[in-house]
């Protein structure tokens, strides 16, 4: 009831800050009501209608100012790869396979299940395999031959795909749920076909509700050995993984693992880090090279002493060592090790090294065959966290350029562009940002030049307060997703994609699609 006029003027006061609050209460409200219902997603929606086209100044940019696309993220029909150039025919991404008429060098069957397993010397959980085995198979090629993977899924009851980290495979073969095939339901199966263009160390993990299966065993290696026989380098696989409850194993076992190989015997240890997090390796009773990151060979790698090598989630890193005259050598990862030498060697452990090698000056430097000075697009990777909405949930999000998934760039490339990415990380976290099909050159850190061997990444951690600089030519179209490759932090929406123009993909995300890469 209002105050009568004979009131004092400081109760009416009183009456008027009260109103005042009420009516500022229920617009704050009704903005938070909205904020959360605009942030709902579709039942089912395309990659191609998630995320704001950029077009890094490049061709396109014109299409976006013209109004064909506001703020609002998930537009229902139209499509940025449809509308992007006027005129462009579209491909469909099921179309980027590998030349079908090409006989099968090397084939595989993977049947995924959903199982208990126990890691040697470890404890039980319910988990996944491939084949009955978790790390699955290991998978070898040569370079050049064409690798066809039969992927059945048994009994996994929110489906598996395979992609193929590392590999620039053609884009249908990516393996990601919902942006370039249908998540593999119990009972059916998918034929993956590529062929191997690089060579070196790489991985296989299921992308569909990778976070839970990846974690839980339905990963394996992926060796492209060289076309041209190098040497009789001896090699050994070193697949790091930490199992349900914090068990940390090299290839499906904790504790010591054991390579044999005699005295004097040069081995490449291909390091895998298939965790979340960073990690780090190191080797006592020899000096070692790092032969190679990301399957990308290093530029006159120098000898290591007393240091250690960081690994990103999902990076690799070959370091070759040569086996001692008497004892073994150890290559050291926190929790696990393998000892690589004779029967029965043994060789000491050692606490992590302090220092570790950079690879930013590590290596000499040689041509990178692209001129990041001359990009056709620079495009802006900005990663911070903001509280909010996703997908109806509250919660503390991370942000891509400022906003909260689907409000995220969606990368605009045409086939030929050379493009350069600025990856600022402001979130308070570390971050191991990954990008699908294709390789990146870091050329700076912090304003810092890259001044080594080129360093090229699939993989590269970015800590909270850094910047990095990385280039690469759009050699490989297609919709690449590009996310962290911390798996629940891109639950948690730090994805987007890379997309070509005129590229255009038939399946659909969203909880009503069944499909969920993350
Ligand atoms: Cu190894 Cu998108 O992942
Ligand atoms: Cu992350």
């Amino acid at each position: 009831m209002p105050p009568s006029r004979t009131a004092p003027a400081a109760s009416r006061w009183a009456w008027f800050a009260r109103r005042l609050a009420v009516v500022v209460a229920a617009i704050a409200l009704a903005f938070v009501g909205w904020t959360w219902w605009s942030s709902i997603l579709p039942g089912t929606y395309s990659a191609m209608d998630m995320g704001v086209p950029e077009y890094g100044g490049g061709p396109g940019s014109a299409a976006v100012h013209a109004g064909t696309h506001g703020d609002s993220a998930v537009d229902a029909d139209t499509t940025a790869a449809a509308t992007g150039s006027a005129g462009d025919p579209t491909t469909s991404v099921t179309d980027l396979v590998a030349d079908p008429g090409r006989p099968v060098d090397v084939r595989v069957e993977l049947v995924a299940r959903a199982e208990r397993i126990t890691p040697a010397g470890g404890e039980p959980f319910d988990g996944f395999t491939l084949n009955g085995l978790s790390p699955g198979p290991d998978i070898r090629a040569t370079q050049g031959e064409l690798i066809e993977v039969v992927l059945r899924n048994d009994d996994v009851p929110d489906g598996v795909t395979l992609h193929w980290h590392g590999v620039d495979v053609p884009a249908a073969m990516d393996g990601v749920a919902g942006v370039t095939q249908d998540a593999v339901r119990a009972g059916e199966s998918f034929t993956y076909r590529f062929v191997a263009e690089q060579s070196g160390t790489f991985w296989y993990h299921s992308h569909q509700t990778s976070h839970p299966q990846v974690v839980g065993g339905l990963f394996g290696a992926l060796i492209l050995e060289p076309a041209a026989e190098i040497d009789a380098t001896a090699d050994a696989v070193a697949a790091i993984h930490t199992y349900p409850g914090g068990q940390r194993t090299i290839n499906g076992a904790t504790g010591d693992g054991h390579v044999r190989a005699e005295a004097g015997a040069t081995v490449r240890v291909r390091l895998i880090n298939t965790d979340s997090t960073p990690t780090s390796a190191w080797v006592t009773g020899a000096t070692f090279r790092v032969l190679a990151i990301d399957g990308e060979d290093l530029h006159s790698p120098g000898e290591v002493e007393e240091r250690a090598v960081g690994l990103t989630a999902g990076a690799r890193a070959d370091l070759e060592v040569v086996v001692p005259r008497r004892g073994a050598v150890r290559v050291q990862v926190p929790g696990a090790s393998l000892v690589i030498g004779p029967d029965g060697a043994e060789a000491d452990t050692s606490s992590a090294p302090g220092e570790t090698v950079d690879l930013l000056t590590y290596g000499e430097p040689a041509d990178p065959g692209l001129d990041p000075a001359d990009a056709d697009r620079t495009f802006s990777y900005d990663i911070g966290r903001l509280p909010g909405f996703l997908d109806g949930l509250p919660g503390y999000w991370w942000t891509i350029n400022g906003g909260i998934l689907p409000a995220v760039p969606m990368y605009m490339v045409d086939e030929g562009d050379t493009v350069v990415m600025r990856i600022v990380n402001n979130s308070g976290e570390v971050h191991p940002m990954h990008l699908h099909g294709h390789h990146l050159l870091v050329v700076s850190r912090d304003g810092q030049p890259s001044t080594g061997s080129p360093w090229w990444v699939d993989s590269l951690d970015v800590a909270h307060g850094e910047s990095y600089e990385v280039a690469f030519v759009a050699d490989n179209p297609g919709i690449w997703m590009d996310h962290c490759h911390n798996l629940p932090h891109a639950a948690e929406g730090l994805m987007t994609h890379l997309a070509y123009t005129g590229v255009t993909t038939p399946f659909r995300l969203g909880r009503d699609s069944g499909n969920d890469p993350e």
